[in-house]
């Protein structure tokens, strides 16, 4: 038999990134000798730290180095001293754009143990997914400001969707829905105020509807959306939505779902024409950075999505399952949950838990 082996590119990052992804790591390993396959790491030490000696987030060719990889696995990028503009556009947004990873995918789901500001809500009211457009919309390039400085002084910035891009976000979010029990997905639009792009992705939307009979759908305005997310989130499953809406929404989304230590989120090309990315939703969190206490979880859980992506549906089932089992029978957990864990504590033991069948 030919064991499977993936290439996965490691960017560790700044602060809390280099200590959240070891124990990523530790967890990834853990996985892939019970589940028989074999991850070929390539180290990259690109970071602000880099930045500070040449001038440069990454190497000019950075983009051919990683595509070598079947994906990346990043930790957090971003340093007091590098304005964070430099690092995002220096690192995150080429890596992003220049892959074409058009669904930005987090999941919301409320794990035993995290605190979630919403009264009276357990793990079964939350569990959906925020899919976001990651690459026109509302984000473009179009645009521009004229008459400077004079009363005639004017911006504007256009919207852009296309046919494509609309078409093959929502279709990852079908496919998405397919494969969980609810099979649902939620249009996030706008159409009554933004006349022209909102209508033609409810357009757009119910045309992709017609595909797959076995889904429900339903839609709703931005704003109302956000309220619903906070008293309802009981009621999604799938969420799909543009590049602002999305962005909005999976800030929101991970927020009622607890602990920003434990938030996961993917950089996706479903096609897989280039390699994704995945990285814990939290930044390189400098105020606790080398103190050890930082949370592995959106880590390790980042990992998780990434070997659902390469086709190890089951290796990532485990680790999430581990996850939620361990924090469900008080184990052990870093201060942000109320425990007094460290990092490498609660990395070390929930690889333990996932290498055991
Ligand atoms: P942050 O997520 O780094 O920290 C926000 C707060 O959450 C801090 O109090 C931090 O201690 C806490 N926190 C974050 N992750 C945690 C974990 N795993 N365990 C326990 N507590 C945790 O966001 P902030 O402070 O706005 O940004 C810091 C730097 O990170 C900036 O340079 C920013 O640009 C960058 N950043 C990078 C991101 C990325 O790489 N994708 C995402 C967000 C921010
Ligand atoms: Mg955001």
């Amino acid at each position: 038999s030919t064991r499977k082996k993936y290439r996965i590119a490691v960017i560790p990052g700044d602060g809390i990134g280099k200590e959240t992804t070891p124990e990523g790591l530790r967890v990834l390993d853990a996985a892939a000798r019970r589940f028989g396959f074999d991850l070929e790491l390539t180290h990259y030490d690109w970071s602000c730290e880099t930045y500070a000696q040449t001038g440069k987030m990454m190497p000019d060719d950075g983009l051919e180095q990683l595509r070598q990889s079947d994906s990346v696995f990043l930790g957090a990028v971003g340093w007091p001293g590098v304005p964070d503009h430099v690092s995002l556009w220096g690192l995150l947004i080429p890596i992003r754009r220049g892959f074409d990873q058009y669904v930005n995918l987090r999941p919301c789901k409320l794990l035993p143990g995290a605190t979630t500001p919403l009264a009276n809500r357990g793990p079964k009211d939350i569990d959906f997914y925020v899919v976001r457009e990651n690459t026109e919309g509302e984000y473009s390039s179009v645009g521009g400001r004229m008459f400077p400085g004079t009363d005639r002084e004017f911006v504007s910035q256009q919207s852009i969707l296309t046919r494509i891009g609309c078409d093959r976000v929502m279709k990852y979010a079908f496919e998405l829905a397919m494969t969980r029990p609810r099979k649902k997905v939620t249009s996030a639009t706008k159409s009554n105020g933004i006349t022209f792009t909102m209508p033609y992705w409810d357009e757009r939307f119910a045309e992709m509807a017609k595909n797959y009979p076995g889904v429900t759908t339903d839609q709703f305005h931005i704003d109302i959306l956000c309220a619903h997310f906070v008293q309802h989130p009981d009621w999604f499953d799938v969420v799909v939505g543009s590049n602002l809406f999305g962005d909005i929404l999976s800030d929101l989304g991970p927020a009622v779902a607890g602990s920003i230590g434990i938030a996961a989120s993917a950089n996706i090309n479903p096609e897989k024409a280039f390699p994704s990315m995945f990285e814990p939703v939290h930044g390189s969190a400098p105020d606790i950075a080398g103190k050890w206490i930082a949370n592995p979880i959106g880590q390790i859980w980042s990992g998780a999505m990434m070997l659902e992506h390469l086709g190890e549906k089951a290796a990532a089932d485990a680790i999430v399952q581990t996850i939620e089992r361990m924090l469900g029978e008080g184990g052990p957990r870093t201060r942000d949950m109320g425990g007094q864990a460290g990092t490498v504590d609660v990395g070390k033991a929930l690889a333990e838990a996932v290498g055991k069948a």
